[in-house]
């Protein structure tokens, strides 16, 4: 794993590029994406490039971490509505090609085909990520099987209480989530995990001093060959080691 210590601002420039020139270099594209406070600033970038004729959404395809069980689609708080608004409505990606879990998917093989569907599109070339104050990558919560592919999960009390903040009250968060696996991340040809604040120091302090296990999900990427993180100062003050 890579570290990077660098401002927000310098965080959002360099990962929004990377993914441009990818985009720019390549004949047809899948992006994994992810929710969340910490991707917004590479999303309004995203977004500024292609306003600015820097790139162009359609030949990009986009398959999402995760999604809540039981808000629809129009519920503000569900994660396809906030890709919509804070990317999808702004640029020319083919809405159809963007998929994120649902729990409306009543298949019972739906779970292993979000998978298949992924690997059947290609691959995800890049997957941003954030990381939960306990560790989590995507909704996968402390103790997950490393084996993991896309699943119901129910939400950890840290979880919900991090979360708590886009609602109106503890209460209305919702408890359980689907959400790709740990597995089904590492399949991802280049990760990059984007950490900011004091909130996240304690997780990247584990991230990088403890070896690879379970109470750690985000320790899985260890042993992926292409991942960066990404960290401001705040994120990384626990960290002895630096950029
Ligand atoms: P955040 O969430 O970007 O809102 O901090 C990250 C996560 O929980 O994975």
């Amino acid at each position: 794993m890579e570290l990077k210590v660098l401002t927000q601002e310098e965080i959002n420039e360099v990962v929004s590029n990377e993914i441009i020139e990818l985009i720019n270099n390549s004949s047809k594209c899948v992006l994994g994406l992810a929710t969340g406070s910490t991707p917004l600033g590479v999303y309004k970038k995203l977004v500024e490039a292609y306003q600015t004729n820097e790139v162009s959404f359609e030949n990009v395809e986009s398959f999402n971490l995760d999604e809540y069980v039981g808000l629809d689609s129009t519920n503000n708080q569900s994660y396809r509505y906030f890709m919509d608004h804070n990317l999808f409505n702004h640029i020319n990606i083919d809405i159809n090609k963007t998929y994120i879990p649902s729990d409306k998917e009543t298949s019972e093989n739906y779970y292993k085909r979000y998978d298949d569907k992924i690997e059947n599109h290609g691959g995800i070339d890049i997957q941003i990520l954030g990381i939960g104050s306990n560790g989590h990558i995507a909704f996968n919560e402390p103790g997950t099987s490393f084996d993991s592919l896309t699943h119901i999960v129910s939400l950890k009390e840290s979880t919900i209480k991090d979360n708590s903040r886009f609602f109106n009250s503890i209460d209305e968060v919702p408890t359980r989530a689907i959400s790709m696996g740990l597995k089904s991340i590492m399949n991802a040809k280049r990760i990059i995990l984007i950490a900011f604040g004091k909130n996240k120091q304690e997780a990247i302090r584990c991230l990088f001093e403890e070896e690879a296990n379970e109470n750690l999900p985000a320790s899985i990427l260890k042993s992926h060959p292409n991942v960066t993180i990404y960290c401001d100062k705040e994120a990384s003050s626990l960290l002895k080691i630096n950029a």
